[in-house]
């Protein structure tokens, strides 16, 4: 067997010895929605180290569990905590979780982050929704023996976040009052963040946020067959865009402000989610 496949298969078995909660809609937590869990009523929770063969995340304010259980009436998984590139991981750990998820059942990939303004109209604390995602500056995670069980050798990329799932999305925010911005995401490996020059390359190429996650796990989940949609959390102006310089505990602070927000549109789209989705 594949080892890439085995080591999945091997963790899937971990988790359904201790678990057999079967969800509908996957969501990963970026920076700031870490303590998302609280709107969730929990099923079970499971904990990274206790999945056999698991990568765990080293990044500080990135806890590490599975949450199982119900978002209104949606049965959803919920990562608190991902693992990133720049943590030294093969990119085959790095979409590790996201396989999981849907072998565990769900249909559905809704994945948050954190990234950096590049689009010179977007503010600190601006929501994104992505329409689009430039995957050119981070390693490919199909690359190698395609893995048949999985998916397709040449996946089609023309409608990675799914439209239907789009139009919930706006229409949530709408709704609540909330105002989001679209645009295109592009995946660099990080750890550090970009200069100034490379922040106006990104804008000459039509990228409206940069950030350290997400499109690998887009790629990963898309050859699956899963219905994906993210919204960035704009915690900063890229390098250059602003006179001061970039910090971590700047991203988390932004992020922390903008987490009741973030929520409610995060909890509200995935009830939608479930009614009409699925
Ligand atoms: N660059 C890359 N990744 C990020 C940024 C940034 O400015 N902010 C949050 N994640």
């Amino acid at each position: 067997m594949n080892p890439i496949y085995e080591k999945l298969v091997n963790c899937y078995n971990s988790v359904r010895e201790k678990i057999d909660f079967v969800p509908d809609v996957a969501i990963v937590l970026g920076s700031g929605l870490g303590d998302y869990g609280k709107e969730i009523k929990v099923v079970a929770e499971l904990d990274y180290h206790d999945i056999e063969g698991f990568p765990v995340s080293t990044v500080l304010g990135h806890a590490g569990k599975f949450i199982f259980g119900y978002v209104g009436e949606t049965k959803v998984v919920c990562m608190q905590g991902r693992v990133h590139l720049y943590e030294g991981y093969p990119i085959s750990d790095v979409v590790l979780p996201t396989r999981l998820m849907k072998m565990l059942g769900a249909k559905i990939l809704f994945l948050t982050n954190a990234s950096g303004g590049v689009n010179p109209t977007f503010k600190a604390g601006d929501f994104m929704m992505m329409t689009d995602h430039i995957s050119t500056f981070a390693p490919n995670p199909l690359i190698g023996a395609n893995i048949e069980e999985l998916g397709t050798r040449f996946p089609d990329m023309s409608e990675i976040y799914d439209k239907e799932l789009r139009d919930v999305i706006e229409e949530t925010a709408e709704e609540n009052g909330i105002e989001i911005k679209k645009g295109i995401y592009a995946q660099l490996t990080g750890p550090s963040f970009e200069s100034p020059a490379e922040i106006q390359m990104f804008h000459k190429l039509g990228i409206d946020a940069v950030g350290m996650s997400t499109v690998v796990e887009a790629i990963a989940a898309n050859h699956m067959g899963m219905k994906i949609c993210c919204i960035s959390f704009i915690s900063n102006l890229a390098a250059g865009m602003n006179p001061n310089p970039l910090t971590h505990e700047e991203v988390q602070e932004a992020a922390n402000e903008a987490a009741p927000r973030f929520k409610k549109l995060v909890t509200e789209a995935v009830k939608k989610f479930g009614e009409k989705c699925i």
